[in-house]
């Protein structure tokens, strides 16, 4: 049986453990560019087998939320050297999450840019902006030939964060957001060879991924999944075609010897454990928003070898040193879900460490 605390090969990454720090995004970038607080946070999670930044915007249009970071501007690559530089001299590890926000958006967040997604259809619910909650905008529709401006906008941000220091990034294709949405049967309604068929919708974020994978190295590359999520109006609610369209995006990604794939979906799933096996190389798991991953529950994901690593959100958004503290069985900080999103360094760099 494989223990949490053993090392593992992630591509081109040794981690020392495997507990991943999953994709957290905490809207305090001031300007979409991360700052003194982001260094002081990611530095305290270095222990980490691997970090993974918060969702980052590839291009200004791609922004979602507030106060995003991305990986577009000369100031914000600037904030991210800083950020990788203190990781890496606690030695750590650093991927950058690459989050296209399609119609996840609205204009007051973006600086106007139009918002773009497969179809014109826009998402349930509504957008956090500077002036409060607004309807999300009905997105334009991306042309066939905008298509290749969407891949370069990835290739061009995976480019810039390694010459930020950054040792790698996570293609964001989950969750409801652009690449989701063009998976997925409830935001995809497009004729064109990006819609239609589960081989159709699953091009784009193939393309992405391959592209990505040719510019800075496949085993810096991993991407991310969550068949079946049905958030965000990203709706896959017919079991043989989520099961096809899924199986289409592996398919095409099997054979680039990426370093990782990571899957957000009950990992004891058939399903699941179908994709982790055509994938072939090093899976990593979470089960969603539900329940929060424990110790308990992700040796239990190694103990039935339902993966090779685990991606831990809250529990590492509140306990820097969580990898020491679930090996010593160290009590744990709490929590708090009020200063997640937004805010200062409260319930951000002010968690405890052990020798704090
Ligand atoms: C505050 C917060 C922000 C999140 N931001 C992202 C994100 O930017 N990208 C992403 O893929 N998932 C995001 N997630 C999902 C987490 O990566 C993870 O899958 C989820 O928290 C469940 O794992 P846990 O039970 O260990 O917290 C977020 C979750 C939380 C709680």
């Amino acid at each position: 049986m494989t223990d949490l605390f053993e090392p593992l090969t992630i591509g081109a990454w040794q981690a020392p453990n495997r507990l991943v720090m999953a994709p957290l995004t905490r809207n305090r970038a001031e300007g979409t560019v991360p700052g003194d607080l982001a260094v002081e946070y990611y530095a305290q999670r270095a222990s980490a087998g691997l970090v993974i930044t918060e969702g980052s915007q590839p291009s200004a249009r791609g922004q979602g939320y507030l106060n995003t970071p991305g990986f577009h501007s000369p100031e914000q690559l600037a904030g991210w050297r800083r950020v990788a530089d203190a990781v890496h001299a606690a030695d750590g590890r650093i991927v950058a999450q690459l989050m296209h926000a399609g119609r996840i958006s609205h204009p007051d967040n973006t600086g106007g840019q139009e918002i773009v997604a497969p179809s014109p259809l826009a998402a349930p619910d509504e957008m956090f902006t500077a002036a409060g909650p607004k309807p999300y905008p009905v997105p334009r529709e991306l042309t066939t030939d905008e298509i290749p401006d969407v891949v370069e906008e990835f290739v061009t941000a995976a480019r810039n964060a390694v010459e930020a220091g950054l040792d790698g990034v996570e293609v964001h294709s989950a969750n409801g957001y652009l690449l989701h949405q063009f998976l997925a049967p409830g935001s995809n309604e497009r004729t064109d060879q990006y819609g239609g068929s589960p081989e159709n919708r699953a091009r784009l974020t193939i393309e992405v991924t391959k592209a990505v994978a040719e510019a800075i190295g496949a085993d810096r590359v991993g991407i991310r999944i969550s068949p079946a999520h049905n958030i965000q109006g990203a709706t896959e609610t017919d079991e043989a075609d989520t099961d096809a369209t899924y199986e289409a995006l592996v398919a095409g990604i099997a054979p680039l010897g990426l370093a990782y794939l990571s899957v957000l979906a009950d990992p004891s799933l058939d399903r699941t454990q179908r994709l982790r096996k055509e994938f072939g190389g090093v899976f990593i798991a979470n089960d969603g928003f539900g329940q929060v991953t424990t110790k308990e529950s992700a040796q239990a994901i190694l103990d039935d070898d339902l993966a090779d690593a685990v991606a831990v959100g809250r529990l590492f958004l509140a306990n820097p040193d969580l990898p020491r503290r679930w090996q010593t069985g160290a009590e744990l900080n709490e929590p708090n879900p009020d200063t997640f999103y937004g805010g200062g360094a409260e319930g951000y760099t002010d968690y405890p460490a052990l020798d704090a």
